[in-house]
């Protein structure tokens, strides 16, 4: 056999949020493959980290108290468990915050910079003047450019699809403080990706077979047609505060986290390299005939296709043999959704007792190797897991195991009856194509194998049904016709559990000791030969049969969604933007009828907190620094059960700005802020819609 030496990697999840069953799609389709592979005696390795870097990560740390290094450190053991815990195996999984990913960014980055492909330039972008740090495009909200509708993030508008810069956004405020952002100029470094030699080598490149048809599609649109250049240059840096790897010689600038993020596959690969001796430089030189591959979200396709081979292309490395591509789940045919227990963390599907096999099969059997979604129906889930490995798969085990353990002391047919049952089985599956299956493993349509693998069982399951091993016990002159027709069955099923091992690694592995068959390795079809070739030894003995998968009940799946919904009410609950109904809580009467000149003599306006602070010896209250346009106000609040100062730094309200000075104990308080709720932890201070000003009249 020719002996491929292979390097594949899954896309780098982010460190500042939880692995759920959308990424999961990637990381177990990418393990079917590697695991299929690996079977097979191919060389190949699967690494993959955390990706660390970038200003939400920096963001959450600060929310938690926590530094940076501790927050990913927790993250990646957390996301270390989770993959483990779906049997998903990494040669190496590491983190890009490591010496490995710096001096791999700093010498791709070093050699683009000789190359003449990184230029500096100075832009104007949204700063925000209360938090001293410039706003990514995430962290800015405001009114769309095009329809107005409000709270939009700074790239792209969800009411009406328009993307547009963050400084085109109508009153735009930072979702970090609060803040009116303003605009500030500072140096930024960019990959010259418009530059001729980008732009010919990828329009080369994504023709020659590196992508999926649709991705190279999709990459041509963005291309153009030659002639056109619509790529711009990648700005690859980002402005201190922010947490990455430092520039050189640059000081206050970092790697922007894309320009590192893939740079991390390399430096986990170097990582596997030094503990296992692994010629590194074999895998990545530039005229090397090792093969290296990326399997992905469609999501990110625009850096794996463009961005990175062009990075990898122009600083001296190879470039990757294929990209591949997946499609986004879908739970019960919709996104998945936190308030309908959809979105389920990993953790929360181990944490019910349910079984990781269970999800890998069924993915499996939903992967085409293209890039169109795929759902998660849980309805079929339950039905198709249940019918197909259960009903299917192990059934044949089950049945047929009892009386080889009992009646022939675990030995398999030998003789005339091996003969016998390799004659029955080469009339059976004459028409039978295992060739197709490893062909369907290899272009990663795991759904096509899978029915393939089913087609083979349906047919075991028929041929057991017609010799019935059960019927045949029942009379004891018939010993030599139950061992036949009970081995037949046992050799199927071993013969099933070799395609369905890289699908159902721990099941596998527990078939492994019941067969006493030593580790399965991947049938190596030849054409031309009989399908009978694939199967144990005559005589050869197994162990007794032990249970090796249960059905799922789908009271456990209700469960998971309900388990699912709870994480979000606790969430809430822990957030400080929580709205908790009381219903208990009585509405209080509407009072008297006033007239609007009443009313009008409230001078009530829209007022920015622009201070927050304790007051020593106070237990309800907290001093406030009201702007109201004209002047700035100090007022006392009652709020102190219900906010943190900080929660309160930067927000818009509402304030009676007439009232009468009242002298406290801590001091002269100049007006009154509105708020809703019965006191306590139930108080809601008003915030006017975007876009009010400070100081405008409320009427
Ligand atoms: N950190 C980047 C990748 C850097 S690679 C150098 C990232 N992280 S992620 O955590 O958002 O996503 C990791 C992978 O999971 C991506 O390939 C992404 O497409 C995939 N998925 C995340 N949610 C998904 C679904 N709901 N469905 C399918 N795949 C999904 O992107
Ligand atoms: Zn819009």
């Amino acid at each position: 056999m020719n002996k491929r030496k292979i390097l594949v990697t899954s896309a780098l999840p982010y460190a500042n949020g939880s692995i759920h069953l959308g990424h999961l799609v990637e990381y177990i389709q990418t393990d079917i493959w590697v695991r299929f592979q690996k079977m097979r005696g191919h060389e190949i390795y699967y690494v993959c980290a955390d990706d660390t870097h970038g200003t939400p990560i920096m963001l959450r740390a600060e929310k938690e108290g926590i530094t940076p290094e501790a927050l990913i450190a927790r993250v990646h053991d957390e996301h270390y468990d989770d993959f483990t815990g779906f049997n998903i195996h990494f040669d190496n999984y590491y983190s890009t915050h490591s010496d490995e990913t710096r001096h791999y960014s700093e010498d791709i980055y070093g050699k683009l910079k000789t190359a003449g492909l990184i230029k500096a330039r100075g832009i104007e972008q949204l700063y925000d003047p209360q938090k001293n740090m410039f706003l990514p495009d995430r962290y800015v909200k405001g009114e769309c450019p095009k329809c107005s509708a409000k709270d939009q993030y700074g790239d792209s508008c969800e009411v009406c699809g328009a993307a547009y810069a963050p400084t085109e956004l109508k009153n735009p405020y930072s979702a970090v403080s609060g803040a009116k952002p303003i605009k500030k100029s500072s140096e930024h470094y960019f990959f010259s990706l418009s530059d001729e030699r980008c732009v010919d080598f990828l329009r080369r490149w994504t023709r020659a077979g590196h992508l999926q048809t649709e991705a190279a599609n999709k990459m041509h649109e963005w291309l153009g047609d030659a002639g056109e250049n619509k790529l711009s240059d990648w700005d690859i840096s980002r402005d201190a505060p922010y947490f990455g790897f430092e520039i050189p010689d640059a000081p206050g600038k970092y790697f922007y986290v894309w320009l590192d993020a893939p740079i991390g596959y390399m430096g986990s690969f170097k990582h596997l390299c030094t503990r296992e001796n692994i010629d590194f430089d074999a895998y990545w030189h530039k005229e090397t005939e090792t093969e290296l591959y990326h399997f992905i979200g469609k999501d990110i396709l625009y850096f794996h296709a463009l961005f990175w081979p062009a990075m990898l292309e122009h600083s001296g490395y190879r470039t990757p043999t294929q990209i591949f591509a997946h499609g986004f789940l879908t739970v019960n045919g919709e996104k998945m959704s936190k308030s309908r227990g959809t979105f389920i963390t990993a953790h929360s599907y181990l944490k019910q007792g349910l079984n990781p096999e269970w999800l890998r099969y069924y993915y499996a059997a939903k992967l085409n190797g293209s890039m169109e979604d795929i759902d998660l129906n849980l309805e079929d889930f339950v039905a198709r897991v249940n019918s197909d490995l259960v009903g299917k798969f192990i059934n044949i085990a089950s049945r047929c195991a009892g009386f080889i353990t009992k009646r022939f002391d675990g030995k398999l047919v030998e003789g005339e009856g091996y003969q016998a049952m390799q004659q029955l089985v080469d009339e059976r599956f004459a028409s039978w194509r295992p060739d197709a299956i490893e062909k369907a493993f290899e272009e990663r349509d795991f759904s096509l194998a899978v029915r393939q693998i089913m087609k083979f069982a349906d047919e075991a399951n028929e041929i057991i049904h017609e010799m019935a091993p059960w019927e045949i016990a029942k009379n004891t002159d018939k010993n030599a016709d139950l061992q036949l027709a009970c081995s037949l069955g046992i050799q199927l099923f071993y013969l099933l559990a070799r395609y369905l091992k890289p699908i159902l690694p721990e099941t596998i592995r527990q078939v492994e000791g019941f067969l006493n068959c030593g580790r399965l390795t991947w049938p190596i079809f030849q054409a031309d030969e009989p399908v009978s070739q694939l199967l144990l030894p005559e005589g050869h003995a197994i162990n007794a049969y032990q249970h090796l998968l249960t059905r799922i009940d789908s009271k456990q799946i209700d469960a998971l969604v309900e388990a699912n919904k709870q994480t979000l009410k606790a969430e809430q609950a822990g957030s400080a933007k929580s709205i908790a109904t009381d219903q208990s809580a009585a509405i209080a009467p509407i009072a008297e009828t006033i007239s609007i000149d009443d009313f009008g003599k409230i001078d009530l306006r829209v007022a920015k907190i622009i201070n927050a602070e304790h007051v020593e010896g106070a237990d309800k209250l907290l001093k406030l620094t009201l702007d109201i346009g004209s002047e700035q106000r100090t007022v006392f609040a009652g709020i102190k059960s219900a906010y943190e100062p900080e929660q309160l730094k930067g927000r818009m309200t509402v304030m009676v700005a007439n009232l009468a000075p009242r002298k406290m104990k801590f001091g002269l308080s100049e007006g009154m802020v509105l708020a809703a709720g019965n006191g306590g932890k139930e108080l809601y201070i008003l915030n006017p819609d975007d876009g009010a000003q400070p100081g405008m009249k409320v009427k």
